[in-house]
């Protein structure tokens, strides 16, 4: 499959190496095309700009920080339909909003707000838990895998949950992409414990009972 990236920084360095190495054909893009450059040679792929990206992937990993997103909609060609039937797998928090009122005026997530402002596009949010050292090697947690949850229409979910297995943990389906606003207000969570000294390669995981 063609993956693209929106952003070329540590969150696209830390997933994108499971995807190459299960085979994908990846383009890293970014606003920096000197940045997307630098991380597609160590990672032997092509880059190109945010508009190239759209226009090559058939799924895009939309690893910006949040402050840039009104950007990268907009350069990418988002706005005018450039990612009309593609999967966009949003990982983003709004921890870099100086005001997170800007962004949640009425009550949407990241994720709705996107693929809200970008016709088309099927947005399926993950990865936003966890710190990228998690996702560049993930680990078990007391012997289980890492549970990922994740949400978004069905059949960009069903696209999504192998690249999810390919990292080496365990997709979670958790509904529409409405439930996107609960991944990211429990990272919020996460984020203040990780800020107060929790380890980095710390995770909130689904355990089920054995009882
Ligand atoms: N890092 C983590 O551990 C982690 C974990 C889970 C989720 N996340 C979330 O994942 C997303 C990406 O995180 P990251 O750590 O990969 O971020 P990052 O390394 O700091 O930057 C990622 C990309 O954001 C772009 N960017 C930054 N400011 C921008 C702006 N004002 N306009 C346009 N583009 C801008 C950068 O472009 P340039 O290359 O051009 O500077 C870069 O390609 C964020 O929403 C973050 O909250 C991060």
């Amino acid at each position: 499959m063609r993956i693209a990236t929106l952003g070329s920084g540590l969150m696209t360095a830390a997933l994108v190496p499971h995807w190459i190495a299960a085979g994908h054909d990846v383009l890293i893009g970014g606003r920096s095309i000197e940045h997307a450059r630098s991380l597609a040679r160590r990672l032997d792929v092509k880059a190109g700009s945010l508009a190239d990206a759209a226009a090559f992937g058939e799924v895009a990993l939309l690893a910006v920080r949040s402050e840039g997103l009104a950007e990268v909609i907009a350069d990418s060609g988002a706005s005018s339909g450039l990612l009309e039937g593609k999967v966009v797998i949003d990982c983003g928090n709004a921890v870099y909003l100086p005001d997170f009122s800007q962004v949640r005026w009425d009550g949407r997530s990241l994720a709705e707000q996107f693929e809200f402002q970008a016709p088309g596009s099927r947005v399926v949010k993950a990865f936003n838990l966890c710190h990228a050292d998690v996702w560049r090697t993930p680990t078990t947690y007391g012997g289980h895998r890492l549970k990922v949850p994740f949400c978004g229409e069905q059949g960009a979910k069903q696209i999504v949950a192998p690249l999810i297995e390919a990292v080496g943990v365990e997709p979670f389906d958790i509904g529409d992409l409405s439930q996107a606003r609960h991944l990211e207000a429990m990272a919020i969570v996460m984020i203040r414990a990780l800020r107060n000294g929790l380890p980095v390669r710390s995770a909130l995981n689904l355990i089920p009972s054995d009882a």
